[in-house]
């Protein structure tokens, strides 16, 4: 365990995170992990359970009562629950709608705080989320801010909505941003905040080659 290396890179919602990580684990050979995909987990399993994700009590016993495995396929980690993986189905708008409030439960982030640590058991990870260099990895001397500004962000998740069918206007893509945004950073538990140490990247006009550039150098230094 000596030699695992922990990349923790946080920042808010479409700030570029996956992309950036993805490459940087790539680069580096490390396994990339989406730890919001596990908030976005939970909040699958208690949809399709038909619980009420507004109610903690019954999101937590949705997400105890179910059996999750982990295990890393073409260079990420990946899980499934009650024997079933899912990837898509963690992206529709249901999940994405109820997902925040999901992860403002305490009990949620317990657990998946937990989950998340056990996968340096793996080796040497690429951490993308919101709280990966506060809560998760504290210690990681490799953490990372990934910023840019509100409308750069908007319009780059409208495009990805735009682009994988969904049929989406820019104004509410904006909309539903800023509403995320603030759920995150002004939640109790665990909010959105620059970790201690950590460099800020403010990725506005900087090209994708660039950021990922900026990260390695300041692994490799
Ligand atoms: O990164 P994402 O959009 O898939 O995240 C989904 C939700 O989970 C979003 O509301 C933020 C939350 N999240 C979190 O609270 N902590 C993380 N480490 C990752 C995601």
């Amino acid at each position: 365990m000596d030699n695992v290396k922990t990349i923790a890179i946080d920042g808010p919602s479409a700030s570029g995170k996956s992309t950036v990580s993805k490459g940087v684990a790539k680069e580096l050979g490390f396994t990339y992990v989406d730890s919001g995909a596990l908030y976005r987990g939970v909040t699958w399993q208690a949809l399709r359970k038909g619980v009420d994700t507004k109610d903690p009590e019954a999101v937590i016993d949705s997400m105890y009562d179910a059996d999750w495995d982990f295990f890393v396929q073409d260079g990420a980690t990946v899980f499934s629950i009650d024997g079933d993986v899912p990837v898509q189905e963690l992206r529709e708008k249901d999940v994405r709608e109820s997902v925040a409030n999901v992860a403002a439960i305490p009990e949620v982030r317990k657990f998946v705080v937990e989950n998340l640590q056990s996968l340096a058991n793996f080796g040497s990870l690429v951490m993308e989320g919101r709280d990966i260099g506060t809560v998760v990895f504290p210690d990681s001397p490799y953490k990372f801010y990934l910023d840019a500004d509100p409308e750069e962000r908007a319009m780059r998740r409208y495009r990805e909505l735009v682009s994988a069918g969904e049929d989406e206007k820019a104004h509410e893509v904006m909309e539903s941003l800023k509403k995320r945004d603030k759920i995150d950073s002004t939640r109790k538990t665990d909010p959105l905040v620059v970790a201690p140490g950590a460099l800020v990247i403010d990725s506005t006009s900087m090209t994708l080659e660039d950021v990922i550039r900026t990260v390695i150098d300041a692994v490799m230094r």
